[in-house]
């Protein structure tokens, strides 16, 4: 089983570490006329258009992403339109620039370099206004595309050994990652950045589901074979990385398994020549789960992570404020757009602060984490501009909801350099660091883990981007030289591994540029 053989993670994550000296022998370069297509494209199959006239669900974005299941009715089924609505607002086209090289098309989830590898899929039993199949979605022309016709939810609820969100969910979306479309531009490092790009889409995700009314979860434990072969992936190119079972049926008796042969479907390349780098490969290879005793052994291995006890000063987060921004969880995803540049004259509330760590860190529904809600990952910040709160670095204690004074002192300087000498964590008013006990994790998860700890990561500062912009505030994810943050935090986090960063504050007003 090459779950259990940790070194691939080690060797893989080792490998795709930034410094100051990997950064300036890396000969790579954008090359624009390779770039790749932004969508998946099947030629052949006839679109699907899904409504776009979808009601609004009116609810609060801060109790979308805080609340998982806000009404549960004993049956949950979610219809065309709520899933046309969950793919659109997790996946969809929400705004389009024009650049010199070639269209943007901006999406509702934050992304690595604007170049979206994630594509959705719908296993789907019969819902109100679409037959049970497996689809596409395309965001392009918002649509879906049937590539299986037939209800295939008892071959899913068998590749997760049988998970009960899996097994009681009328639709099931499944997450992918395509390589080369992330490649393109970050190399190896992609791999680090499926995880990332589809927590921030998942963040979405559970959001709209829980506004509308509909359970979801983020399912880790499947047999990765079994998967790809369902949607036809070619997995040199593209691998699932998560299920998300939307909806509870409380019925039991799951359709029958059905034969699912190889379809060989065409799809359009994404550029005339692709790079493939091995160690992704090898990296999504030992991550792997083979059967479905694996997965169920896997899904036992849950282990709790309690955050450390406090031993330095402290201040306790408020409780929020009664009057929260009453935005809607879809006017916050449309006007979200990463900040560009921060006002360094500018700062936040310590409100505003614990608004969005306690939205994004109330417990993930996800199969690898504990009911208790445990965390896989830690959270560091270097606070520049944060009313009531000294200059410094802190530790974030969630169980006792506690920032620790780790160290007190100005760290712009510091935090430009960690974020890969990028003004942005620099001018921002707190940078939100996320470190986790990667040695830890891959003992109780095997090389899994290491999807989980990104996943985890992503999906929280998924859901602290929304808390941010619900509160008219700016957020922007970055990239971080791995050790220096590590070094950083330490003697705290010694032994940690930094997995990911986003950069809070308050967007810079342009002036208006004179005689216009
Ligand atoms: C995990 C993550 C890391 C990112 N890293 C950087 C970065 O290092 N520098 C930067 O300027 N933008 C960074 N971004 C912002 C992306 O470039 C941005 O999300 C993308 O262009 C899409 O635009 P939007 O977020 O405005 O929709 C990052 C985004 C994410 C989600």
């Amino acid at each position: 089983m090459n779950n259990r053989d940790m070194q691939a993670t080690w060797k893989y994550h080792d490998g795709t570490k930034h410094s100051h000296w990997s950064i300036r022998n890396n000969p790579h370069f954008l090359d624009w006329a390779n770039r790749p297509q932004p969508f998946k494209i099947y030629p052949k199959i006839e679109p699907l258009p899904l409504p776009r006239d979808v009601p609004q669900t009116g609810v609060a974005a801060l109790s979308a992403i805080s609340e998982p299941v806000l009404s549960s009715p004993a049956d949950s089924v979610p219809d065309l339109q709520d899933l046309a609505r969950i793919l659109y607002f997790s996946a969809g086209i929400t705004k389009q620039r024009a650049h010199p090289g070639g269209e943007i098309y901006f999406r509702a989830a934050a992304c690595t370099g604007a170049l979206y590898e994630i594509e959705l899929y719908v296993v789907t039993g019969d819902l109100a206004g679409l037959d049970a199949g497996v689809y596409h979605f395309n965001p392009a022309d918002v649509s879906l595309r049937l590539l299986r016709k037939g209800d295939f939810r008892g071959n899913l609820a068998q590749a997760t050994a049988m998970e009960p969100a899996v097994a009681h969910a009328r639709a099931t979306i499944i997450c992918t990652g395509t390589y080369w479309r992330n490649a393109w531009k970050y190399q190896a490092r992609t791999y680090r950045h499926f995880g990332w790009d589809n927590g921030t889409l998942l963040a979405n995700m559970l959001a709209v589901s829980a506004a509308s009314g509909l359970p979801a979860e983020i399912v880790l434990g499947f047999v990765d074979g079994e998967v790809n072969r369902l949607l036809d992936l070619d997995t040199r190119h593209e691998v699932s990385m998560c299920l998300v079972p939307i909806g509870r049926k409380a019925e039991s008796s799951l359709p029958a398994l059905r034969e699912a042969p190889a379809l060989g479907l065409e799809t359009i390349p994404l550029s005339e020549r692709e790079v493939e780098y091995p160690a992704m490969l090898e990296m999504h290879d030992a991550s792997s789960l083979e059967s479905e005793e694996e997965v169920a052994q896997w899904r036992g291995k849950q282990q709790v992570f309690p955050s450390s006890a406090l031993a330095g000063e402290a201040v306790r987060f408020q409780r929020l404020p009664e009057e929260q921004p009453k935005d809607t969880i879809e006017q916050v995803i449309l006007r979200r757009g990463s900040t560009r540049a921060f006002d360094k004259t500018a700062s936040i509330t310590l409100d505003q602060l614990s608004t969005i760590v306690d939205c994004a860190t109330r417990g993930l529904p996800a199969d690898f984490l504990d009911p208790l809600g445990a965390q896989l990952n830690g959270l560091y910040l270097i606070v520049h501009a944060v009313q009531g709160l000294k200059p410094g670095a802190y530790f974030f204690g969630r169980e006792q909801n506690t920032l620790e004074l780790l160290k007190a002192g100005e760290f712009r300087a510091e935090a430009h350099h960690l974020g890969l000498e990028q003004e942005l964590p620099a001018d921002a008013c707190v940078d939100i660091f996320f470190l986790a006990d990667l040695k830890r994790i891959l003992e109780g998860y095997g090389n899994r883990g290491y999807r989980a700890v990104q996943l985890e990561a992503g999906t929280i500062g998924g859901r602290m981007y929304l808390a941010a912009y619900a509160q008219r505030l700016g957020a922007t994810g970055l990239t971080f030289f791995d050790d220096d943050v590590s070094n950083f935090f330490s003697p705290h986090a010694k032994g940690k591994s930094a997995i990911f960063l986003l950069a809070i504050g308050k967007p810079l007003k342009r002036k208006p540029q004179q005689g216009l």
